[in-house]
């Protein structure tokens, strides 16, 4: 049986109001608060930033899962852990050396994750996985929320939880875009322990009550 964790996305946020989106995070039954990073280019938008980061950790009760959607990631772990980030996730596809990122960012104490982009095989795991706290699985192109959730996630996620169970069962398999309570159950039911999720949870009426129904799909 999975873990069923959920973290809320925050670029789905009013940002005029982000302190309230944050302490409506924080009474729910949320594990933690997922904070899209993204610099318009390696992904085809821009989000936001380390002082707003810094501004989220000051609210947020929940750890911060900081997922880098940029070029040179090595260049701000650094300034992420300052900033106050519990989990910090690059992309597989921005980094060359990526044995060496991994390691920095244990270094600085935060968990490590890497994320996988829709086209990115699981099998390119197969020397790093034994060193990883989480894999992200994406299920859209990284770079806008309210996509629609890719299909072939599933078949990615059963493989990648057989080579977890192999080398390293601790790691946890979390996944982003396109995620709604069917989507979500699925997840689960392959193997994913964190759903990621963003316009499903902030466009409904009550998302506390949404937030709450995920850990019991
Ligand atoms: C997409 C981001 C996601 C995004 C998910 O690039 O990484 O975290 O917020 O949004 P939804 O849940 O709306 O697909
Ligand atoms: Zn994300």
């Amino acid at each position: 049986m999975s873990t069923q964790l959920v973290a809320p996305s925050i670029l789905a946020a009013d940002f005029s109001k982000l302190g309230r989106d944050i302490e409506m995070i924080n009474s729910s039954n949320a594990d933690y608060i997922h904070c899209d990073i993204m610099d318009g280019v390696f992904v085809p938008n821009i989000s936001f930033g380390i002082p707003v980061v810094e501004k989220v950790a000051e609210v947020a009760k929940k750890p911060l899962d900081v997922h880098l959607m940029i070029t040179n990631p090595d260049h701000f772990i650094v300034p992420f852990r300052k900033a106050g980030a519990s989990i910090l996730t690059v992309h597989y596809e921005t980094c060359p050396h990526l044995h060496r990122t991994v390691s920095s960012i244990k270094n600085e104490g935060m968990k490590a994750s890497v994320c996988l982009n829709p086209h990115t095989p699981v099998h390119l795991l197969d020397d790093i996985i034994s060193d990883l706290d989480m894999v992200l699985i994406m299920s859209v192109n990284p770079g806008f929320g309210g996509q629609t959730f890719i299909k072939n996630t599933y078949q990615k996620i059963r493989e990648l939880k057989e080579l977890i169970m192999v080398k390293n069962p601790k790691c946890l398999i979390e996944v982003d875009g396109g995620v709604n309570f069917e989507t979500g159950r699925n997840l689960y039911e392959a193997g994913a322990d964190v759903l990621v999720s963003g316009s499903f949870i902030f466009k409904t009426d009550d998302p506390i009550a949404t937030i709450n129904k995920f850990k019991t799909l």
